[in-house]
This record gives C-alpha cells, sequence and structure tokens, in this order.
C-alpha cells in the first residue's frame, strides 16, 4: 500500500538522475523534431510533431529502445530459455505449418493452438474455426506486425520477464522507483489540495470522502521482494517443465514449452496486473486505484528539468491518478453518487476541437466512449501544471535557447503523442482520443499555454476553448456536481 508521504522531504529534494549513457529523449525532440514553420498558437500538435516524423524517432518508441537496451546488459539463467522461445517464435513460416499440423491431430492441441493463437493475435478463435483459417490468420498478422506486437502480453512475460527482474534488483532499477515515488507524493499532495479547494465537492461531505480515498484506498504498484522472488519462482518452473520439451523444435516442443505459462496467465497464478509489469513500451496504467508505470515511462525521471519531467512523465502519472477520481459512474466505485452528467463540458471541449482541427483522430473524440479518458487528462494537466508552477517553476532556468521554462512543459506533454493512433496503445477497441485531438483539447483549455505563447485570442488554439471546465479546484463551479 501507499507509503505515508513526508511533504517536507518532497519539497526539497529534487528527483536524483543517474549516469545513464544518454541523452534526454525528451530534450532532444525539442531541440531537433519541432517544425518552426507551423505557428504553435495556430495548431500546437502540428508544431511539435511533424508529419513525418518516423515511428522509430518518436519520444516513446526510443524510450523503448532504450529501456530494451539497459536491460540486455543484464544476463540471467534463463537466457537460453528466452532464446529457445524467441528464434521459434520469430520462425512464422514455421510456425503457421506447425499451428496447421499439430491443429488437425487431436482436441487438445486443437485448444492449445486456439490458446496461442487468441493470445498473440488477439483474434477470437473457437473449436469449429477450421485449422487453415487459424493458422492462415496467425501468419497473416505475424507478417503484418511487428513481433513485439503481435505476441503481446504473454511473450513478454518470456522475452522480457527474467532481465527485468535483474533490472529491478539493479541500481538503475531502484532508482526509477525511488523517483517514482517521490513524484508520487508530491502529486498526491497536490491533488489533497486542490480536493480541499473544490467548492462541488463540499456537498454531502464529499471533501472527506475523496480525501479518505486518496489516502486509502488508492496505491502506487510496487516491485516488492516478494513479487520478484515468486517470479524467479515462475521462470525457474517454466524453464523446469520446458526443458522436458526439448530438443526438437516442433510445435509440440513450443506449446509444450509455453502451455504452462498459457495455463498461468488464464489461472492468474499472480495478481493480473503483475503480467504487465513485463512489457518493454511506454505505458502505464490504472487497475482497481492501483497505478503501474512501467520501465520505459519511468524513464523519463532521469532528468533535472522539471519542466520536462511534469510535462511528460508527471502528465502520464497524473492521468492515471486521476482515473480514479472522475469517473462516469461505474456501478463499483464509491464515488460514483458524487458524479451526475455534469462532465459535459469535456465532452464539448472535444467536440470543438474536432471541428476547429477535425482529421481521421476525430472519431470517437467528444463521446460518451472517450469521456472518462478526457476528463482524466484534463483533471492531470491541470493539477500537474500545478503542481509544477508551486513547487519549482519559479527557481528553473530554461536550459534550451528561446524557449521559456513555462513552454518547455507544454512542449513535453505534447511531444510524448507524436505517435500515430494506431500505435498508440495497439488496441482496436481504444477508448482513448486520439493523440492530436488529445493535445489541441486540453491546451485549449489551458490559460497558461494562452499566456506561455502569448497567444492572440482569435488564434485557432485559443478561439477553441469552449467553457472553462475545471474539474478539481477552486475556479469550479458549486454545482458542478450535485
Ligand atoms: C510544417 O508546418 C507547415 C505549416 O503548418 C506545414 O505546411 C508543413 O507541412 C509542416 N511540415 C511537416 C513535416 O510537418
Ligand atoms: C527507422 O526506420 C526507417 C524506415 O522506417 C529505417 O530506414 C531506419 O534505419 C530506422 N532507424 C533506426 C535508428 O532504427
Ligand atoms: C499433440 O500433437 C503431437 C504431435 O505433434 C502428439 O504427439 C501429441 O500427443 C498431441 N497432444 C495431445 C495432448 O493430443
Ligand atoms: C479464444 O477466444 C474466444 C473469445 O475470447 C473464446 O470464446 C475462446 O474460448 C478462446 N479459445 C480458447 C481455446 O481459449
Ligand atoms: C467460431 O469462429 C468462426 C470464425 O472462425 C465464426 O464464424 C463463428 O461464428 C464462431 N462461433 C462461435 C460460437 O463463436
Ligand atoms: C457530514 O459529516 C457530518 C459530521 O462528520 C455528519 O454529521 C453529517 O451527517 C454528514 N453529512 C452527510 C450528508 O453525510
Ligand atoms: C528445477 O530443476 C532442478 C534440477 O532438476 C531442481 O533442483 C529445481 O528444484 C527445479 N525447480 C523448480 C522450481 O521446480
Ligand atoms: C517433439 O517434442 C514433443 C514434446 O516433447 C514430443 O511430443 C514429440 O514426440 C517430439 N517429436 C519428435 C519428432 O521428436
Amino acid at each position: 500500500m501507499f507509503i505515508r508521504p513526508s511533504f517536507l522531504l518532497v519539497f526539497l529534494t529534487r528527483l536524483a538522475t543517474a549516469c545513464l549513457d544518454h541523452e534526454d529523449l525528451v530534450k532532444s525532440h525539442i531541440q531537433t523534431k519541432i517544425n518552426k514553420t507551423a505557428d504553435p498558437c495556430t495548431d500546437f500538435y502540428a508544431h511539435v510533431c511533424p508529419s513525418n516524423l518516423p515511428l522509430n524517432q518518436t519520444v516513446g518508441e526510443r524510450l523503448r529502445q532504450l529501456y530494451l537496451q539497459e536491460a540486455a546488459k543484464f544476463h540471467t539463467k534463463h537466457d537460453e530459455f528466452t532464446k529457445q522461445i524467441y528464434t521459434y517464435v520469430h520462425n512464422f513460416r514455421k510456425v503457421v505449418n506447425d499451428l496447421i499440423e499439430v491443429c488437425e491431430i487431436t482436441g487438445d492441441n486443437k485448444s492449445l493452438a486456439i490458446d496461442f493463437v487468441n493470445q498473440t493475435t488477439r483474434i477470437a478463435f473457437n473449436e469449429s474455426s477450421s485449422c487453415e483459417a487459424i493458422g492462415y490468420t496467425f501468419g497473416l498478422s505475424a507478417f503484418m506486425l511487428d513481433p513485439y506486437e503481435l505476441y503481446g502480453l504473454l511473450l513478454d512475460i518470456c522475452f522480457f520477464g527474467p532481465r527485468e527482474l535483474e533490472f529491478s534488483k539493479s541500481d538503475l532499477g531502484h532508482l526509477l522507483n525511488k523517483n517514482e515515488e517521490k513524484f508520487m507524493n508530491s502529486f498526491k499532495d497536490e491533488v489533497r489540495k486542490k480536493f480541499l479547494e473544490t467548492p462541488w465537492l463540499k456537498n454531502k461531505n464529499g471533501t472527506e470522502v475523496y480525501l479518505e480515498f486518496l489516502e486509502n484506498d488508492f496505491s502506487l504498484f510496487k516491485k516488492t521482494e516478494n513479487i520478484i522472488h515468486s517470479w524467479e519462482k515462475i521462470f525457474d518452473d517454466l524453464e523446469n517443465y520446458s526443458k522436458s520439451c526439448k530438443p526438437n523444435n516442433t510445435i509440440s516442443s513450443f506449446v509444450c514449452a509455453i502451455e504452462k505459462l498459457i495455463a498461468l496467465v488464464r489461472k492468474k497464478a499472480r495478481p493480473s496486473f503483475e503480467f504487465t509489469m513485463f512489457e518493454p513500451s511506454l505505458n502505464a496504467g490504472n487497475l482497481e486505484n492501483e497505478i503501474k508505470i512501467n520501465r520505459a515511462t519511468q524513464l523519463l525521471t532521469l532528468t533535472d528539468n522539471m519542466a520536462r519531467l511534469y510535462g511528460s512523465y508527471g502528465f502520464i502519472v497524473g492521468h492515471e491518478v486521476m482515473h480514479s477520481f472522475y469517473s462516469s459512474g461505474k456501478d463499483d466505485n464509491r464515488l460514483k453518487d458524487y458524479w451526475t452528467d455534469s462532465s459535459q463540458c469535456v465532452g464539448e471541449q472535444y467536440t470543438a476541437t474536432c471541428n476547429e482541427f477535425g482529421n481521421e483522430d476525430c472519431l470517437p473524440a467528444g463521446t460518451d466512449k472517450t469521456n472518462e479518458e478526457d476528463g482524466s487528462d484534463l483533471a492531470s494537466i491541470r493539477v500537474v501544471y500545478s503542481d509544477f508552477q508551486k513547487n519549482y517553476l519559479h527557481n528553473e532556468k530554461s536550459d534550451i535557447d528561446g524557449i521559456t521554462s513555462e513552454q518547455m512543459f507544454f512542449y513535453a506533454f505534447a511531444s510524448m503523442w507524436c505517435t500515430p493512433r494506431m500505435f498508440a496503445f495497439g488496441n482496436p477497441v481504444d477508448v482513448h482520443s486520439g493523440p492530436y485531438i488529445r493535445v489541441n483539447a486540453l491546451l485549449a483549455q489551458m490559460d497558461e499555454f494562452k499566456e506561455a505563447f502569448q497567444c492572440a485570442e482569435n488564434s485557432r488554439m485559443v478561439k477553441s476553448k469552449v467553457e472553462h471546465c475545471s474539474i478539481f479546484r477552486s475556479g469550479c463551479a458549486a454545482n458542478q456536481k450535485e
């Protein structure tokens, strides 16, 4: 559970940085990738994210590469096992043939084959699907997708699990966790202050209920020694088991090696949240009010510049935190009684941004489908900016010529989203607004953005603002929620 914050310490201590031999990726994006021809007040997304930026040069992808590079420095006793599985699954043609063959032989193998394809391609097959269709679909997906995306969670556990456990035990792993906790304590303190100021929370003792929820029902996922140890045992077990499957390199030996893992995932032998901690990508999550930040995201804390830290990492963490407090009324949420439809202003802002900047990202933006994500974004950026402004802005010196610290925050925020939607979450039922709309809708709402870039009232970024849509802070209407 959450460790009680020590406020004084948080304000006096900066996040520590490591002697990692790499550049500050957000800084280098701002220095080298900005489209200076595009006016920030006209279209901030277009200004920060040039349309010709290759995927492998986005901040998110470069962070993932950096993490993989760091993790590759560790050797584990499971390297051979990992390599064996890796080699096999990268030989798609063989996997397709083997899948078809094994699937046709017996019913039991067919279920395993289906399970494997279900888990990897996320396309559902059933017992009445033909083995050819299963094999063909797998092959097609394998051909089209990056293998890491294709195999998803299941093989992330195999490929990255053992090394991530070693990484967790390293100095860098400890440092990242420490930075994360420091940030979270500072942010939580700011959230607490915002709750105290929020007029609509004063109804029905909402302030007390929200504060208590923040203190007791909400936590930060940590890779404790217990968790690490449990996973070490799991990998020992998997490897032992897979030894009996060697040495032939057929689907049955592969399925034999992997079936234990599939069974483990299916049985959820560990809390389901833990399964995602091996993902190497820029990602973060909130599962039942527990926040998990992946390694690639944590690497953003290795900077001395607080504007960049708060704009990039801070916004992502804040978004996950705010999922607990901006809820569109799920039944199991204790806070649901405090919510009404008055989150309407969020939807209106996204619709207005779409009307102004409309592009293919707009489709679900501003609808009920994206409302919880949009509202969490809006709550996050306000609280994160306020935390940054009160605690760091006054004594921060910009380290990029021609860019102020206020501007730096917004640059850092937007530079995290220069990613095509389809790659942003790898998920066909994405409930997020597209990156373009996320960036421009949020910044239209921020008066601080307008001031930082001295945008004219009739500039597109400013005029696309609807009413002031504040969720938690003194500026909210008293009756925003009843
Ligand atoms: C840069 O911005 C200008 C002005 O909006 C635009 O015409 C041009 O296509 C942009 N270039 C890239 C690479 O995004
Ligand atoms: C990035 O991708 C392009 C093609 O999409 C490729 O030519 C280039 O070598 C890649 N760069 C890196 C650093 O991987
Ligand atoms: C799965 O297929 C293999 C042949 O590839 C066969 O030896 C094995 O008995 C089958 N397993 C089951 C459980 O039917
Ligand atoms: C594959 O997924 C579908 C839909 O999620 C499910 O109905 C089916 O039982 C799964 N098949 C296996 C063998 O797990
Ligand atoms: C089984 O999968 C096939 C496609 O492979 C689909 O057409 C059919 O509706 C599915 N049946 C059930 C019961 O889900
Ligand atoms: C609010 O709290 C006070 C004292 O803690 C209690 O007397 C009162 O009934 C509460 N009001 C509501 C609406 O729960
Ligand atoms: C794995 O196998 C080794 C040698 O056979 C054995 O000593 C060890 O206890 C096994 N580990 C597990 C987790 O089963
Ligand atoms: C390959 O390994 C599997 C699983 O251990 C076994 O069932 C199968 O008989 C082996 N096939 C050959 C050709 O050795």
